[in-house]
């Protein structure tokens, strides 16, 4: 490139410390720089930190450790043996660790002075951008060093402004000037390097950005040189809805807007310094995150151009909130109290985050990464507030909070995840003045967990709206390749066969025994468990009943109906194998059941009472309501005041003096808290739980967790895993050797066993919106209006090689929640009389149908 190149588009990228650390990752930046200055037609500003863990030693140094000639020492050796291992010679780095060592012998540094502190602690950047610079060099990139200093001046100090932040958390100045932009375009070079992190101070002076000083810097080069872009090349793929470790559901961020961006940062995220989103936002410079390893990966675009999406986007923990509640008497008649109160919080240099205000109180927090928050700062505050009100420090807390435009539209929405913080103790509740963001404070221990479920509570309700592909990319688990893949349907081989089967009538309900065999025996296979029954509510296929018999298992049922049912298809069964559990029935089920000599699980006291004679001397079980429900919609959650099911473990000790009065033995203890559960956990504590009853009550024999297993429904589910749930049963059984242990599953076993298969009866349009009609409704397959559950939909007469367009998939019922799916990609050639497979439909399908509007019953066909 000539001198002056006429080229004046810049494209700056930032590395930070894990990305110049390694040779790999230098060829990596070579490779980069060079392909967006190809591709762009641009000049490319590279920005580097320091090498991993360096500005850390720094610290120590610059903080006076008593050892700093040795951690002197030891920097040097590193990047010396840095040097060797990218093949250039130690004369690369001869002056400037020559600078290092000296400024140990420098006149301010006994005093530690903080313009001394700030050169120690740039070293390392105009170290790391030394070597990058000799190295791309050595393999033939021409890269032109620069030292930042001499390009970003720090702005003056502003009039709160410590000694300590004027120096070493600065900020600078980023608005456009025509004769710097001149000087800095006039370098040699096409491709430059320079550091992060260090800035020029009035005197002349190094200064430092603090923190994250980096991703500012590089902020700060895009907005004066007007960037086409800012790439922040990180190790990790960029922004997501929640902190992958936590939460492994979490959604890679692929575009947000700079207020969204900056919210997510400054309240979690750690990608991306908070500082560096507002020189890009005022210039109008577009940023990117990037995976230096992954660079395949689109990252998170920020920008100020896409239309809004409204809805959370994130949500995020921070720990070690400190809050602080002043309690005043009558404070709003004194003129002057809240100043009062805020000037000691900046007498004691403590910034506020969130404020929550009543009549009587004020409560504020403090985030321990904008403050130091100590216990003497904090006991110097308590005692200064202490005059003018009382005073009361809660600590630790956790701030959780969620990030979206739009928030406070969203509230109807919110319902599930105010529920749950419901069960917590919530100190405060927040909702920002720009529509951004809504912070619960709780006890730091409380919020372990919660994530995860608020996480799944936000999506499933529609509040974080994953499906806007624009917005929101992979979950973490896919990228790191941990995703369990749903196996193949048994149906997909067995396409001309069922298009047969639907000559012969549709709609109709297909159930391959095969896959109910498979199902049964990896459950067989688990040896913690003891007994197994089937619950036939699912499906009571006289086949599928003899099937799972066949297989070792016993039958639950909830009816007389189903009791006769069950006695009529396997008229040899024995009594032992087979559960009664009802609900509110009437007396003379019981009675039935009494006769029948099938086990009768009991889950109130007031049945004891009003029928003592009809549980004299009988053997029991009891099923108890552990507290809580759990499942894949409210309506299938068994748990919890809100359900009826179930003896509330506080009369526990009641229903066994009623029962012992009548001479009743309670021999086993039953809990099933809700349906289609995902947590492979929640069986292991239930059946700890329940083996804490059992003890104490002394003559259960067996205790059965129910059922509730789930299926992979589409293909965002992952299969249950049935390794991590054995394991758990493993543990709490060993502890708790002496019980049986029991399940009761009925989807688990049937529902990828059954589809249906309907015909499309019209295609219509109606103003932008395409609906296939099915022949099937409602009445054929309740489980999508009734629960908005997700079925796969696929047209068996279209396969493959077929434009996809998206249909609202609807049945004959005169019901507005008659739709089994809303825009699902289909054949865009579907057209009446097409074959359609509604998949896993094994469970819960024929068992709920009904004859609504007179339409007929569906068919049922199996297949072996
Ligand atoms: N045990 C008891 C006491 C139950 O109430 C149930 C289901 C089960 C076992 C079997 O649960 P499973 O393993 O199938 O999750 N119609 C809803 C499901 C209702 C479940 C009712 N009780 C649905 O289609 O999702």
């Amino acid at each position: 490139m000539p001198v002056s190149s006429p080229v004046d588009r810049w494209i700056v990228l930032k590395f930070g410390g894990t990305s110049v650390s390694r040779r790999h990752r230098w060829d990596t930046i070579g490779k980069l720089a060079k392909k967006r200055a190809e591709e762009t037609g641009s000049r490319v500003l590279v920005v580097v930190s320091a090498l991993s863990g360096v500005t850390n030693e720094l610290t120590a140094i610059a903080d006076g450790a008593a050892d700093s000639r040795a951690r002197v020492a030891a920097l040097v050796e590193r990047h010396q043996a840095f040097l060797d291992e990218l093949e250039l010679p130690r004369a690369v780095l001869g002056e400037r660790l020559a600078a290092l060592q000296a400024l140990l012998d420098d006149a301010r540094a006994a005093a530690r002075t903080l313009d001394w502190q700030a050169e120690v602690l740039g070293q390392g950047e105009l170290l790391s951008s030394s070597i990058g610079a000799a190295y791309l060099h050595q393999n033939g990139l021409d890269m032109g060093w620069m030292d930042a200093r001499q390009w970003l001046d720090a702005l003056p100090p502003l009039p709160n402004q410590s000694p300590w932040s004027q120096r070493l958390s600065v900020n600078c100045q980023w608005k456009s000037d025509e004769a710097w932009a001149q000087r800095f375009r006039a370098q040699p070079t096409r491709l430059l390097i320079t550091q992060g992190f260090i800035a020029r101070h009035a005197d002349g002076g190094t200064a430092i950005l603090g923190r994250g000083g980096s991703d500012t810097s590089a902020a700060y080069f895009g907005a004066l040189l007007g960037a086409s872009r800012v790439e922040i090349w990180t190790d990790v793929p960029g922004m997501f809805s929640a902190n992958p470790k936590d939460v492994p559901d979490a959604r890679l961020l692929t575009r947000l807007d700079y207020y969204e961006a900056q919210e997510i940062a400054t309240t979690g995220a750690k990608v991306l310094h908070p500082r560096s989103i507002k020189p890009c936002r005022d210039a109008g410079v577009p940023m990117a995150i990037l995976d230096t390893e992954r660079p395949e990966l689109p990252g998170t675009s920020i920008d100020g151009s896409a239309a809004p999406v409204p809805g959370v986007k994130a949500i995020s923990r921070r720990n070690g909130i400190v809050l602080v509640s002043m309690e005043g008497i009558g404070m709003w008649q004194q003129v002057g109290f809240l100043a009062d109160v805020f000037g000691l919080f900046k007498k004691h240099g403590l910034s506020v985050d969130l404020i929550g205000s009543a009549e009587t109180n004020v409560t504020v927090s403090l985030d321990p990464s904008e403050n130091l928050v100590n216990t003497d700062v904090l006991a110097a505050l308590s005692a200064d507030l202490s005059q003018i009100c009382k005073v009361k420090i809660i600590v630790p807390c956790a701030a959780i909070t969620l990030v979206g435009r739009g928030m406070r539209s969203l509230l109807h929405k919110l319902s599930d995840v105010w529920a749950t913080f419901g069960r917590e103790r919530v100190h405060m509740i927040s909702q920002s003045s720009n529509d951004l963001n809504l912070t619960f404070v709780i006890d730091e221990t409380d919020a372990d967990g919660l994530l995860p479920i608020l996480h799944a509570e936000l999506i499933d309700s529609g509040a974080m709206p994953v499906e806007e592909t624009a917005v929101f990319g992979p979950r973490w688990r896919e990228i790191a390749g941990t995703v369990r893949p749903r196996g193949t349907p048994w149906w997909r081989g067995q396409r001309a066969h069922l298009l047969q089967l639907a000559e012969a009538g549709t709609p109709r309900y297909v159930y391959h025994l095969p896959t109910v065999r498979a199902r049964a025996r990896a459950l067989a296979a688990i040896t913690p468990i003891d007994q197994r029954y089937y619950a036939i509510k699912a499906n009571s296929h006289p086949a599928i009943l003899e099937t799972l018999e066949a297989e070792g298992f016993g039958l639950e049922c909830v009816s007389h109906g189903e009791l006769k049912h069950v006695f009529n298809v396997l008229p040899g069964l024995s009594p032992r194998r087979v559960l009664f559990t009802p609900s509110f029935c009437p007396r003379e089920e019981f009675e039935a059941a009494f006769a029948l000599g099938v086990t009768v699980t009991v889950d109130n006291v007031e049945a004891l009472q009003r029928w003592p004679d009809l549980f004299r001397n009988r053997e029991l079980w009891l099923r108890v309501d552990l507290g809580r429900g759990e499942g894949h919609h409210a309506k299938v959650r068994t748990g919890g005041k809100e359900s009826k099911f179930g003896l509330p473990m506080a009369r526990v000790d009641e229903f066994v003096r009623a029962a012992t009065e009548l001479g009743t033995t309670i021999v086993g203890l039953h809990a099933h808290l809700g349906s289609g559960v995902e947590t492979a956990q929640h069986w292991r504590l239930m059946c700890d739980e329940l083996a804490g009853f059992a003890r104490r009550i002394g003559t259960v024999q067996t205790i059965d967790i129910g059922g509730g297993m789930p299926i992979p429904y589409s293909e965002e589910d992952e299969p249950f895993d049935l390794e991590a749930w054995a394991e758990g049963l493993a543990e709490v059984k060993a502890v708790h050797p002496a019980f049986r242990l029991a399940i009761e599953p009925g989807r688990y076993l049937v529902a990828e066993s059954g589809v249906l298969l309907t015909r499309c009866t019209q295609v219509v349009e109606k103003e932008g919106v395409r609906r296939v009609g099915l022949d099937a409704g409602m009445n054929t397959l309740i489980r999508p209006a009734l629960y908005d559950a997700w079925h796969d939909i696929e047209n068996l007469s279209r396969q493959g090689g077929y434009a996809e367009a998206a249909f609202d998939v609807v049945g004959p019922i005169c019901e507005s929640s008659d739709v089994f799916g809303k825009r699902r990609k289909l054949p865009a050639s579907t057209a009446p009389d097409d074959v359609m497979v509604v998949a896993d439909a094994g469970a819960y399908g024929y068992v709920m149908a009904s004859t609504y509007n007179q339409r007929a019953m569906p068919r049922e066909d199996i297949l072996e």
